[in-house]
């Protein structure tokens, strides 16, 4: 136990929300820029909340954070409020129920490195208000279910500043002395403060247009650093495909004449959806087929897809308060992830998504930071834009989808449309429309927002050859996580099909006496029977297809069963599932003693998969093998402790055995999948060299084998970065002087290019063949790299920690220089320091000799001095 257990920070409970006291009708705010003193005045005209909490009083509370108060007056006097770092209060008992508060503060945007509020980015200013940091523009109430419309005027210098952008529409712009000048913005949309968004700088525009289906002619706008130009194409063709999308899956029009991108070098997320002014991450707006991959062109379509489509579901309709995230963030991950399942192949992305969702929200589920969907307190809500709120918040409304079908989902959108609109929303608002239009009670639903933890499902099947009756017994149980000991059956559609013997698919009467490929049945008991009929022998069961619930699966299926699941399965998911549960099996087997070498049966699977052909991409994913901390995962979800270091040489001997079964399908599928001529990024190309350079990847464990001749020629040939760092990171893991030399050829080349020498950086610190630490070490010394940048920290550290083997090495090296990276970054930026420290998550899988050394090491990032509250609230969840 540590002694100073005393709490440092309090929690937010969302049992404890009440009404704002003050409503805003209207702000006006003049911003004059200027990077160590910028002033920011303020008009705001607020008005007394009839629906306040009489407890509440009406006082007048706003938050504000690092800023310097000038002025304040109500309605013309100077008023002189009591102000404390976290904000400022003036008594109710003189103010009017209206009226127009002004004030002027001031603010030093070249000092903040957090990146939070209003910050400058390579010489441009830009602003992240989501979640709270607004406060820190200006004095305001900053929280979600104040909505108002904003006038904003942003006065810059027009040498360093010609580009002035806000939010809404463009008003008047004009020349100030000394060489300034001003734009008005307008937004007639009321909006949270935490979509205000003010960008100024030297930026450069691509520009094109939209017609909606009802006839508004939106102009559409990138804008980047002068030189970025040619890097857009890809991030506006995939907005136009956006906005079309959302017009015909959900009716979903755009409504202002303006909307634009703005990418930044220095962001802490992604991309945030400010109205009319989505502000993005470079690594997810610029690319070219020279500097970016398949997988970065990917991600630019479904972010720039995922911040449109909060326009509807996050803007037009908000979160009531913070404990709502799931929301607008659950509800617009589906939504992208229903479009790039439109754009791509379907099946492709959902084996995707589950992986995803596996590796790091399962995997959360697991540990000591464990939350709901839908938390229930917070310290720092920063910290809960997590993979649980995400992922599992978007598994949560893909079962609301398949419960209710396609066409009840549409109508209970539409209804949420239509009530909602302008409304700051809790959970309660969004299933009460899905209520309202299915005639489904989902009391027993809703659960999945409050409980935490991954269910587990328990199957065992039993066949009676006289009736040809199949039973399902179906047993459901979610262990408990921190903060809650007893859990309770949840509301589960459970997809099952069957196979024959001999791979056919058997359609059964089900349960509710439909004879059908599919059944969905839905689980609400802790323990029950399912009855079909039609099979005159046992069949074998495919049970939870397309993965239609976040559920661990447990059913005793053999390899046999496994691999006829493989090569028949009507279900792709579970195509590509049967793969990944040979792959867990045999490694285990390995990490834990129990054989010394891979059962054949995997191998011969996938070189007989391979030799039959089908789609590239989905092949591509049959042959990715577990990587280390998947299979250290699945040891420590059977009680087992993890040695890396055997998980290390089960992960080689699985590839290893895979490649010697597979090595001449492999061979030609690396010849065969070549993609001569010029790039492009659709989804047919980028999965033929998803397949080759999988199988690059694989050839790379064959010790003498052919990779390294395949990998020097592919490196040198490359024209696209897809295969250029397929190539490179091959080399990289094979070794050697060729390998330095190809990564200092790629580095003599690209050094210019940030968001490239990000991937130089990752690549060498992530693979576990070479000293990963040393060369961690060397490259964080260097000192022509900005370590303040988060994509700059994260392509070093965090892929660093990363890398299972090297992370985990015994002697605890890794844990220690990761952990000094992270309390150095927290003296930066909290934010990007807090969820660093997550890497640590997993500490309690490991044997008693790590764990003390991992303790050890969270231990001095929470003891450094000024630890942050961010960092706080993590790392002493993860001590417990
Ligand atoms: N609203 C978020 C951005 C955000 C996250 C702001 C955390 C403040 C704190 C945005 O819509 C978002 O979700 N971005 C994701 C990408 C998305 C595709 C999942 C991100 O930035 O990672
Ligand atoms: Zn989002």
């Amino acid at each position: 136990m540590r002694p100073d257990t005393a709490p440092r920070h309090t929690a937010i409970r969302l049992a404890e929300y009440t009404p704002p006291v003050w409503l805003v009708e209207s702000v006006a705010l003049t911003f004059a820029l200027d990077p160590a003193a910028t002033r920011v005045s303020s008009e705001i005209v607020f008005a007394l909340n009839p629906d306040r909490a009489a407890a509440d009083g009406t006082d007048l509370v706003l938050d504000g954070e690092m800023l310097t108060l000038v002025s304040a007056s109500i309605d013309g006097e100077a008023v002189t409020p009591a102000v404390d770092s976290k904000g400022l209060r003036l008594s109710g008992e003189t103010l009017p129920e209206r009226f127009t508060w002004r004030a002027e503060v001031e603010i030093a945007p070249e000092e903040n490195k957090a990146l939070e509020g209003l910050y400058i980015s390579n010489g441009m200013y830009c602003t992240q208000c989501e979640a709270e940091g607004f406060r820190k523009i200006t004095y305001f109430p900053d929280r979600p279910d104040v909505m108002t419309t904003y006038t904003v005027r942003v006065e810059g210098d027009r040498a360093t500043c010609p580009v002035l952008l806000s939010n809404g529409e463009r008003g008047e712009t004009g020349e100030l002395p000394d060489g300034r000048h001003f734009a008005v913005w307008h937004d007639p949309h009321p909006k949270p403060a935490y979509l205000f968004a003010l960008v100024a700088g030297d930026l450069k525009k691509i520009d094109d247009r939209f017609v909606t289906a009802s006839g508004m002619d939106v102009a559409l706008e990138i804008w980047v650093r002068p030189g970025d130009e040619d890097k857009c194409d890809y991030a506006m063709d995939s907005l136009k495909r956006s906005m079309k999308w959302d017009e015909e899956a959900y009716g979903r029009e755009y409504d202002l004449p303006l909307f634009m991108v703005v990418a930044v070098d220095d962001f802490n997320m992604g991309a945030m959806e400010n109205k009319g002014l989505n502000i993005f991450n470079t690594r997810l707006v610029l690319a070219s087929p020279e500097t970016a991959t398949d997988a970065n062109y990917a991600a630019i379509e479904s972010v720039i897809a995922h911040e449109y489509f909060h326009n509807w579901t996050g803007n037009r309709i908000t979160c009531r308060d913070w404990f709502q995230l799931c929301l607008k963030e659950g509800l617009t991950v589906f939504r992208d992830q229903q479009f790039s399942e439109d754009m791509r192949s379907a099946d492709v992305l959902r084996i995707k998504e589950v992986a995803n969702l596996r590796g790091r929200q399962f995997r959360e589920d697991a540990g000591p930071l464990a939350h709901p969907v839908r938390p229930e307190e917070y310290i720092e809500i920063n910290n809960f834009y997590t993979a649980t709120v995400y992922e599992k918040g978007a598994e949560v409304v893909r079962m609301l989808h398949t419960l209710v079908g396609p066409q009840t989902y549409r109508e209970a959108l539409d209804l949420y449309f239509v009530r909602h609109d302008g409304q700051a929303c809790t959970i309660e608002d969004f299933a009460a429309c899905f209520e309202a239009t299915s005639d489904r009670d989902l009391t027993q639903f809703r659960r999945w927002w409050s409980q935490a933890g991954t269910p587990r499902i328990r199957v065992r099947m039993a066949h009676d050859a006289a009736t040809g009756e199949t039973a399902l017994t179906v047993t459901q149980k979610t262990p408990a996580t921190p903060g809650q000991a007893d859990k309770e059956p949840l509301h589960i559609p459970f997809a099952v099909g069957f196979l024959s013997a001999s791979g056919e698919a058997l359609a059964l009467d089900g349960p509710d006496g439909e004879r059908r490929d599919t059944h969905v049945l839905e689980l609400t008991r802790p323990s029950e029977t399912f009855l079909f009929t039609g099979a005159p022998e046992a069949p074998v069961p495919s049970l939870l297809r397309g993965f239609s619930a976040p559920v661990i699966l447990d059913y005793p299926h053999t390899d046999a069963e496994k691999a006829l699941l493989l090569a028949h399965d009507s279900d792709a998911f579970n195509r590509a599932e049967a793969s990944r549960g040979l792959a867990l099996t045999a490694a285990q087997a390995i990490a834990t003693g129990e054989a010394d070498t891979v059962d054949p049966i995997l191998p011969d699977a996938l070189a007989t998969a391979l030799s039959r052909g089908g789609d590239p991409a989905f092949l591509a994913l049959l042959l990715t093998t577990p990587g280390q901390e998947e299979i250290a995962a699945s040891l420590a979800a059977q009680g087992r402790t993890v040695d890396p270091d055997a998980v290390y040489a089960a992960k080689t001997a699985l590839d290893t055995a895979i490649a010697t079964a597979a090595k001449d399908a492999l061979i030609a599928a690396w010849h065969d999948n070549a993609t001569p001529g010029p790039y492009s990024p659709d989804a047919a190309s980028a999965g033929k060299r998803a397949l080759k350079n999988t199988a690059l990847g694989l050839l790379v464990s064959l010790p003498d084998g052919p990779a390294r001749a395949l990998a020097s020629a592919q490196f040198d040939e490359a024209r696209n970065m897809t295969d250029s760092a397929a190539a490179l990171m091959a080399l990289v893991r094979l070794g050697g002087p060729a390998a330095q030399a190809a990564l200092d050829a790629f580095h003599a080349r690209w050094k210019h290019d940030p968001l490239v020498v990000d991937k130089w950086l990752a690549m060498q610190v992530a693979v576990p063949e070479v000293d990963a630490l040393e060369r961690a070490k060397a490259l964080r010394a260097r000192d022509d790299i900005d370590w303040r940048n988060p994509n700059r920290f994260r392509s070093l550290v965090g892929a660093f920690a990363s890398n299972h083997r090297r992370f985990h090495a015994a002697d605890g090296s890794g844990y220690d220089f990761f952990a000094e990276q992270v309390a150095w970054l927290d003296g930066v930026n909290p934010q990007t320091a807090a969820r660093m420290a997550t890497a640590f998550d997993t500490w309690s899988r490991y044997d008693e000799a790590r764990r003390e050394k991992m303790r050890a090491a969270m231990g001095r990032i929470l003891d450094q001095p000024g630890c942050s509250r961010d960092t706080y609230e993590i790392v002493s969840r993860l001590l417990g």
